[in-house]
């Protein structure tokens, strides 16, 4: 995407590794049906990286509030479902922490119904569970979220088409050039194999680094199960992008 500005001298904007062939979905994927329409016709025009795209936004501490990394503590009672704890690391194509970078998610209900008008899936709505978060990853580069398990929910790709258990997830890393959007998936999830957004990333392992780990270091004994889901910005270990996607 960028390439390094001369005589910038910074180096945070060192040039990164190419992800390597089929890691990433392709624009066109016909059994995800809309990619038929969305898909480009022409080749891609790639246009110069300004200053403002490779410098910034910077979030600082002062974008997120403790309580943002909690979806569980919303209302006055508790969300229905299984609560559950996703933490990871955020790191850069040669492996480094990406620290104090901002990390936003989202996802529906443990019923599988988002908070937005334009879901209309038959199940109810959560009054205690609005469904988004956001954090800033540590010195470390760590995150950590306090969630409910998303249910899955029926789409209109195809008949009988449901998408499995899914967060949204958001990573500015260092500017807006290096955004990333992503979904994270759940181990062991049947409706994974037929889910054509899945499915649309050709390489078995770059799909395999959509799907979090269950984790007993992170599990809180009473509490809530742990996922773990590492995401990695850019070069050969790059996490697979949605290019936009959001639903
Ligand atoms: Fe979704």
């Amino acid at each position: 995407m960028t390439s390094r500005p001369r005589n910038l001298g910074t180096p945070q904007l060192v040039g990164y590794r190419k992800p390597d062939r089929g890691t990433q979905p392709d624009f066109l994927y016909p059994p995800y049906v809309s990619t038929i329409k969305r898909s480009p016709r022409e080749p891609l025009v790639m246009l110069p990286a300004s200053l403002s795209e490779i410098t910034g936004p910077l979030f600082g501490p002062e974008s997120t509030k403790p309580e943002d990394s909690d979806l569980t503590c919303h209302a006055e009672g508790e969300p229905i479902g299984e609560r559950i704890i996703v933490s990871g690391r955020v790191l850069d194509g040669n492996g480094r922490a990406v620290p104090h970078t901002l990390v936003e998610i989202w996802q529906a209900n443990a019923a599988g119904r988002y908070r937005h008008r334009n879901d209309q899936h038959d199940a109810p709505l959560d009054p205690n569970f609005h469904g988004w978060g956001r954090t800033l990853t540590d010195a470390d580069g760590n995150y950590r979220f306090v969630t409910i398990k998303p249910g899955a929910y029926p789409w209109k790709n195809s008949h009988n088409a449901w998408r499995p258990a899914h967060i949204h997830f958001s990573l500015f890393g260092a500017a807006f050039a290096t955004r990333l959007v992503t979904q994270m998936y759940f181990p062991g999830d049947p409706l994974l194999d037929a889910d054509p957004m899945f499915g649309s990333i050709p390489d078995e392992n770059a799909r395999r680094r959509l799907v979090s780990t269950f984790d007993w270091q992170t599990t809180v004994p009473e509490q809530a199960l742990g996922f773990r889901f590492d995401i990695v910005l850019r070069g050969r270990d790059e996490t697979p992008t949605e290019g936009g996607l959001t639903r």
